[in-house]
């Protein structure tokens, strides 16, 4: 069974097992600006954990593709990527430990064929703290199920991970760690929980693999939660029943379970093998790799892996509807390319990077993710240009590091500049290229690496004509009536689709107005409707439009819309169509300019109209408006 296989069988699995199953989210989080990037499957579920009504009922699964920018720099090791797939099942205060770890033993035992003797798990052994309990019922129910199988279920008390060096296996099977190690939160343990965050104990599954002798160097004895490779975690249950409140932990309205699996890990014991990166989603990237080198994978590993590891994550990204930038996401998405782009040196591949490899991945992904088919193209436009974009400096960049490694000066934040704005090296790969090449860092590169960036900033801004004119084409009569338009919609579709909507990108020339934002399914003509109706209601209600200037986090906090994030700086211009202290219709964070009053888009009598409703990217729409 492949890595594919495992996936499909999951899902099957869990359906027979009434759940629904849904498609993943997208690798950037729609409504949650917390994060850069989806880095679980349960990050996308937080509202319905919370206690919210899920369309789809109250058992949930899927796999959900995730992405973790930090881990970027372990990457090249056998077991680190930065994009994987989390197999997730969650059951929304329905069931709860005696369906969930049965379930997952028999995945792995029955459906996948692991060895049940080369299995471990680890239960929550309480936090008297928080008044938590200890997790004797989960050990029992493992134990039971090791049983069935012939195998010994030996109990053992770790404590701390500290402890577990200490301790080591004593011939276990059923282990209980503390908070450190088997509690879940998005934040970490208990105590690192912020008020309203909703966590509890978890268990983990563990897969052995036995040829590899414990290393010293991680402490004096192997245990599950040890790092030299022995052991590898392939599954967590997380009995989240609990949310952090201003007295302490309270029990949540309603038990629920979020599991999550590492489908690459679950692939990599299934062959028995350390190295995730032999798997059938990352293999046939490293024959590619060695095919278009004339290298070896033995000879050029840590290479190989970076660049199959990368790539395939920018293609989801680009999936996804990322383009690579100097600003958020697309600026992993740009260190990610590049980063893989100069590993592709040591190969000898100094061309076509990209155009050879990103098919490759497109291929193992495209069955199952119908999105991957229908973007291909578009998916290499991207990265072919970012390509050509980078390898057009490389060349001139690494010569001016070569110069610096000879003149055995410093790295300075001066050097890191110039790097990054002439030879387009994010400035990480500049300290990787340093590190490599031993040339060492000015202590204070940031601060004037920082200054500088500052000042290109304050540049670029004054020469677009004096003021920042955001995706607007000029400042005509038009183009700003068209500007306050989109900000009608917005409001609009916000209010008829739902708060789900959020842009994703605006373009305004003199004649129209387009505007992306995130949803999942076509409009239905009743709801374009609907949109139109409320938006030529308001520009009859002649709202007045002005602006003022606020403090970022309480403007977001008071519920005003902004497309970027925590890309703001501490004060911002937010636009009020109406009155933003009484009644108003929409408030969003904006540079204008637009209109004084609503009205003024009515003048001869024109109407907002819109044209055309079509698909962006994946979740993504892209409506183009008119006044007419
Ligand atoms: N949310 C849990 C995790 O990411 C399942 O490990």
């Amino acid at each position: 069974m492949n890595a594919q296989e495992i996936r499909n069988q999951y899902l099957k699995f869990f359906k027979e097992r009434g759940h629904a199953v849904v498609p993943r989210a997208l690798l950037v989080p729609q409504d949650d600006p917390s994060t850069l990037f989806t880095g679980s499957g349960m990050q996308p579920l937080i509202p319905y954990l919370l206690g919210q009504a899920h369309p789809k009922g109250v058992r949930i699964a899927d796999s959900q593709t995730c992405l973790r920018a930090q881990d970027i720099e372990e990457v090249g090791d056998n077991r680190h990527t930065t994009f994987f797939e989390m197999l997730g099942n969650w059951s929304l205060g329905d069931y709860f430990k005696k369906e969930q770890l049965p379930w997952f033993f028999e995945f792995l035992t029955e459906t996948v064929g692991l060895d049940a003797n080369k299995l471990f798990v680890t239960c929550f052994i309480g936090d008297e703290a928080s008044g938590i309990p200890k997790d004797t019922e989960g050990a029992e129910i493992w134990s039971e199920l090791f049983k069935s199988k012939g195998v010994e279920p030996n109990i053992v008390e770790i404590g701390s991970e500290e402890e577990g060096y200490k301790k080591g296996m004593q011939g276990g099977r059923i282990f209980f760690y503390d908070s450190s190690k088997n509690w879940w939160s998005r934040s970490g343990k208990p105590e690192n929980m912020p008020i309203g965050e909703p966590g509890g104990g978890d268990s983990e599954v563990f897969y052995e693999f036995d040829f590899i002798e414990h290393d010293k160097k991680w402490g004096e004895n192997c245990h599950v939660n040890c790092d030299c490779g022995r052991y590898m975690e392939i599954g967590n249950s997380v009995f989240m029943e609990y949310i952090k409140t201003e007295k302490g932990f309270e029990k949540l309205p309603k038990q629920n379970v979020d599991f999550g699996g590492g489908m690459e890990r679950i692939a990599a014991a299934k062959l028995n093998t350390p190295d995730i990166f032999k798997i059938s989603v990352l293999r046939p990237i490293i024959e590619a790799l060695e095919k278009l080198s004339g290298k070896s994978y033995e000879s050029h590993t840590e290479s190989m892996r970076v660049i199959a590891d990368h790539l395939r994550a920018a293609v989801f990204l680009a999936v996804d509807g990322v383009v690579p930038s100097n600003t958020a996401q697309g600026y992993v998405m740009r260190r990610l390319m590049r980063r893989a782009i100069r590993f592709a040196f040591d190969l000898g591949a100094e061309q076509d990077l990209c155009e050879q490899i990103a098919p490759v991945v497109c291929e193992l992904y495209k069955n199952d993710y119908p999105e991957v088919a229908e973007s291909e193209n578009r998916v290499l436009d991207v990265l072919k240009r970012e390509e050509q974009l980078f390898r057009r400096t490389l060349h001139s960049g690494l010569r001016e590091l070569n110069k610096l490694s000879k003149q055995s000066k410093n790295l300075t934040g001066e050097d890191i500049f110039t790097l990054h704005d002439t030879h387009g090296f994010p400035y990480e790969l500049s300290l990787e290229e340093a590190y490599s090449q031993n040339i060492a860092i000015a202590e204070n590169w940031r601060e004037d690496f920082d200054k500088l960036m500052n000042e290109q900033r304050e540049r670029s801004r004054t020469a677009a004509a004096g003021t920042f004119k955001g995706g607007l084409a000029d400042h005509s009569d038009i183009v700003v009536k068209y500007h306050t338009a989109t900000h009608l919609m917005y409001r609009a579709l916000k209010n008829i689709l739902g708060d789900h909507v959020v842009q994703r990108g605006s373009n305004i020339t003199a004649e129209r107005l387009r505007f992306d934002f995130s949803h999942d399914e076509k409009m239905t003509p009743e709801q374009i409707k609907a949109v139109e109706d409320m938006v030529n209601e308001q520009i009859e209600k002649d709202w007045p439009v002005s602006w003022r200037e606020e403090n970022t986090k309480e403007a977001l906090e008071s519920g005003v819309a902004g497309a970027f994030g925590d890309r703001y700086g501490e004060q911002v211009k937010v636009y009020t169509v109406g009155d933003p202290e009484g009644d108003n219709y929409s408030r969003e964070i904006c540079g204008g300019p637009h209109v004084d009053h609503t009205g003024q888009l009515g003048e001869d009598g024109k109407r907002f109209k819109i044209l055309k409703e079509e698909s962006s990217s994946a979740g993504v729409r892209r409506i183009k408006a008119v006044l007419v």
